[in-house]
């Protein structure tokens, strides 16, 4: 069972990227195999009917959608912009929700193994509503199972120490437990 990591922020010091980077390091002080993904490395061009029908979902969609089927669990960490997720986020799923063989629906490769969420926010709410905006997306949208526990990280400017761990020592535990929630999740998901 390994589990897959990434941010739907690609700034350079982005708050998500440091919680999705420390959600890899617990799961890897816990024993458990995962890498962490920046979608910088996985540039596509916003959704256009058009687009697609000239030429198909572009090959960096193809590549993350083979890369989310080598992982059984996924970690989202999803930044919040006005009170949703970023359009880099939802413009990923929506293209690798359109690469499909025939037959297929697309959505095959969200249905077949288990998502976490958490969110970095300078505010107040810690990307709350993003998070709940993700929950409909992958669960609603997608048929995904989620599981119910997630991070939420308010101030997140001042939340990180040096070496990437949480200063909170509770925000710290649930960023444990859910990691390790996920990984009991994708286990028993992938053995049924
Ligand atoms: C267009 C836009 C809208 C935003 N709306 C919200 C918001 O609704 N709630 C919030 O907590 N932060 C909001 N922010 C601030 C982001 O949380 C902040 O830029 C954060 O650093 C983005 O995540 P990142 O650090 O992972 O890139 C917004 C930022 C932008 C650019």
């Amino acid at each position: 069972m390994r589990l897959l990591f990434f941010a739907g922020s690609t700034r350079e010091g982005s708050y998500n990227k440091k919680l999705a980077r420390l959600a890899h390091h617990i799961a890897e002080a816990n024993g458990i195999e995962g890498v962490f993904v920046d979608l910088k490395d996985y540039p596509m061009p916003l959704y256009n009917a058009d687009l697609e029908a000239a030429d198909g979902p572009p090959r960096e969609a193809r590549e993350f959608k083979a890369l989310l089927g080598e992982y059984q669990g996924v970690f989202i960490a999803s930044p919040e912009y006005n009170a949703s997720v970023t359009p880099l986020l939802k413009n990923t799923i929506d293209w690798v929700t359109r690469v499909r063989a025939k037959g297929e629906t697309g959505l095959e490769v969200f249905q077949s193994r288990v998502f976490g969420i958490g969110g970095a926010s300078p505010g107040y709410y810690g990307g709350m509503r993003s998070l709940l905006t993700l929950r409909q997306i992958l669960s609603v949208g997608t048929g995904a199972l989620v599981i119910p526990q997630q991070i939420a990280i308010p101030r997140a400017a001042n939340a990180f120490e040096e070496d990437g761990s949480l200063k909170d020592e509770a925000q710290q535990k649930l960023a444990t437990g859910t990691i390790e929630a996920l990984a009991i999740a994708a286990r028993k998901f992938a053995a049924s």
